[in-house]
């Protein structure tokens, strides 16, 4: 089989590429290890910057997120019993999120691509890359345990953190760069109006706390735990319980628990990779970085990668430009690196790191007692939070 461009991963990375390519008439196949089913299940983050937003709007995939997508005009930092609201429109000049489950994106994005150009190939096993140095790279992947080869011009590595694009750029060419954090987040989602019409994070000196949504019939909550911890030992009562200890007075009475629909442990890393591009196979997403979800900068990260690259491949098959194919590595960097910084900001601000000497968390105290009554520092916040202009 041959296609222009492989790509690699039907993450929301690997499809909006794919979606954006087509509007181009560039051609695509996606090679996704997983069923449609598991992709599509999968439970997370939902917070998108405008630039993301937009970004759908203009793959042609935004009708149910502009129907469905709620508005956010601001967030909630709480600490000390006391809660403190971040003014996003008013401290950005008018720039908001939008609350929307990146499980729903992934949605609307495979149904686009298969009712478009039917281009996506789950359950390809056993993925690996060849001639990436050459101008006809290929891939090789096994469908119903049968060999099969692609050959194409580019390979769009969006195979999240564990995949095979990134372990195919050789070490003497791939540089790491790595911060694991010693706690996880327990996660649950929950058929249960969310506690307030606004996201809270919550420091509390048993650990963080997150009070997100999906819906306004629909809770998404995190709390900080330990990465040991074992999902057995946390039914339902205790989670809501702990999360309930870390509100203020105030938002733990209005707090309405119910079963749970999902609930998870993830751990938290901060990683990034450089270069971005080797010969012909670039990386984008995941892939490529990692950040902890605090700030929820994960999802919104890919699609800046997206933009980039989708601009960068559009020109070459447009006129033959390879500029914006050699600057793409150094252009994703600059942006990501600021949102790494961020969101390992905000993750050492509000979290208990459990080996901290009591003068590191007088300083967290006082760092967050300053963000919440300086203009200065909630602007800066601000600005990072609804997203860095592309
Ligand atoms: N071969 C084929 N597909 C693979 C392989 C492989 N060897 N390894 C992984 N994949 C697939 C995974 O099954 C997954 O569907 O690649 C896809 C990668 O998708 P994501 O992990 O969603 O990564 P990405 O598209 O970059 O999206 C980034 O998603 O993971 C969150 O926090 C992350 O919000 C961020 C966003
Ligand atoms: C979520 O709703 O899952 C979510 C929201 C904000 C974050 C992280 C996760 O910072």
């Amino acid at each position: 089989m041959d296609t222009q461009v492989a790509i690699i991963g039907s993450g929301p990375a690997g499809l909006l590429l794919s979606q954006l390519l087509s509007l181009h008439g560039i051609r695509s196949v996606i090679l996704e290890r997983q069923t449609r089913a598991y992709v599509e299940d999968r439970i997370r983050a939902g917070v998108l910057e405008q630039g993301t937003v937009n970004l759908l709007r203009e793959a042609g995939v935004a009708d149910r997120l502009d129907r469905e997508g709620l508005t956010h005009d601001g967030f909630e930092i709480a600490f000390k019993g006391e809660h403190h609201r971040i003014d996003l429109r008013g401290l950005t000049g008018g720039k908001v999120v939008t609350v929307y489950g990146q499980t729903e994106v992934t949605r609307d994005l495979i149904a686009a691509r298969v009712a478009q150009d039917d281009n996506i190939v789950f359950e390809a096993g056993d993925v690996s890359l060849h001639d990436l140095e050459s101008d006809r790279p290929s891939v090789r992947y096994l469908k119903d345990g049968v060999p099969q080869e692609l050959r194409c011009d580019f390979v769009a590595g969006c195979d999240g953190f564990h995949g095979v694009s990134r372990r195919s750029i050789p070490s003497s060419v791939l540089k790491t760069y790595e911060q694991v954090y010693p706690f996880g987040w327990l996660g649950i989602l929950a058929d249960t109006p969310p506690v307030s019409d606004e996201l809270i994070y919550a420091s509390h000196d048993a650990g963080f706390a997150l009070f997100s949504m999906r819906s306004i019939a629909r809770t998404r909550c995190y709390i900080q735990c330990s990465v040991e911890e074992k999902l057995e030992d946390w039914p339902d009562d205790r989670i809501w319980a702990e999360l309930r200890s870390r509100l203020s007075p105030e938002h733990a009475a209005a707090l309405v628990t119910g079963p749970s629909i999902e609930k998870s442990i993830a751990p938290l890393r901060s990683f990034v990779a450089e270069p971005l591009r080797f010969g012909r196979l670039f990386l984008a997403g995941d892939a490529a970085h990692i950040v902890p979800p605090t700030g929820a900068k994960g999802l919104n990260l890919a699609a800046s990668d997206i933009h980039y690259l989708s601009r960068a491949l559009t020109a070459f098959y447009g006129g033959g430009s390879t500029a914006l194919i050699e600057s793409y590595s150094r252009t994703c960097l600059r942006r990501i690196w600021k949102s790494e910084r961020f969101s390992w900001w905000m993750t050492t601000l509000l979290h208990h790191f459990p080996d901290d000497p009591p003068f590191k968390r007088k300083m967290q105290e006082a760092e967050l007692d300053y963000v919440v009554h300086s203009e200065a520092a909630m602007t800066a916040l601000a600005e990072n939070y609804v997203g860095l202009p592309y």
